[in-house]
């Protein structure tokens, strides 16, 4: 027996270290209590699954992470699968497990299905991400979420590695309040300046490009 040791992941990368305490990476892989391990659905890597509608917690910013587990478990964010698991976490659990998410590397080849053809830089999409719309005083996507999507910080996910639908449901359930407004109502705000149409189109360019490292 190894005393003072303790596993803290395993798989590719196998790490030891001392004093891991409430341990992030028991929790995504063996679950906690009566939460299951996360890793059944949100993958071995924190890739999630695009078909599913699973979306990817890897390299997320720990903040955002924790404050999207709050809002599950008070069930502010509405969510029937993920509400009771985020409730039978401790917030000790909840901080650690983020933590653990927030570190994985940012998978690169994320999306298990097709992926959308490339749009056009001139698409409906791809405007709104890099240009906005000023006469609405809709800011370009990318101004809070970085070139390309890739996440800014702890506070701004990246929108490039999860699924069209995932994106979509979320940027709708703003739009419903199904989801709470978040740091400053940011994104309730623009999420209801986006039509149906405008929202898929968004959410398919997102979709289409490839996942990079946050800012
Ligand atoms: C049975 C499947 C399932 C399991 C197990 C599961 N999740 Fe989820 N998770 C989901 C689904 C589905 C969503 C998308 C919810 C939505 O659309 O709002 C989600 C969303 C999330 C989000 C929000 C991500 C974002 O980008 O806003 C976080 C954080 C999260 N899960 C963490 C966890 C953690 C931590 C565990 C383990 C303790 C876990 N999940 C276990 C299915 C699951
Ligand atoms: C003024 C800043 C700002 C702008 C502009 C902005 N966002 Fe956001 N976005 C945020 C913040 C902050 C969050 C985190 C919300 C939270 O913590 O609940 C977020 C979260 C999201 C999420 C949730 C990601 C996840 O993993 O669940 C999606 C989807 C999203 N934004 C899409 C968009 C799209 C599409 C646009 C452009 C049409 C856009 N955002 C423009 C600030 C912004």
């Amino acid at each position: 027996m190894i005393t003072g040791w303790h596993v803290c992941g395993f798989g590719v990368g196998l790490m030891l270290s001392i004093n891991c305490h409430a341990d992030g990476a028991a929790i995504a892989k063996t679950g906690a209590e009566a939460a299951p391990a996360c890793q059944i659905c949100h993958g071995a890597a924190g890739e999630g699954s695009a078909p599913a509608g699973f979306p990817r917690l890897a390299g997320l910013g720990a903040t955002y992470l924790q404050r999207q587990l709050a809002a599950f478990a008070d069930g502010t964010r509405v969510n029937a699968v993920m509400m009771p698991i985020a409730k039978a976490l401790s917030v000790a659990e909840r901080v650690e497990v983020s933590a653990y998410y927030a570190a994985l590397p940012v998978p690169v080849a994320t999306l298990k299905s097709a992926p959308a053809p490339m749009p056009t830089p001139d698409s409906v999409g791809a405007t709104l991400a890099t240009r906005g719309r000023w006469a609405d005083k809709l800011p370009a996507c990318e101004q809070c979420h970085g070139p390309g999507g890739r996440g800014v910080g702890h506070d701004f996910p990246a929108l490039t590695g999860q699924s069209a639908t995932y994106l979509a449901n979320q940027l709708a359930a703003w739009k419903t309040g199904a989801r709470p407004p978040g740091p400053q109502g940011l994104m309730a705000a623009v999420a209801k300046k986006l039509s149906a149409a405008e929202l898929r189109a968004v959410a398919d360019h997102y979709a289409a490009l490839p996942a990079r490292a946050a800012q």
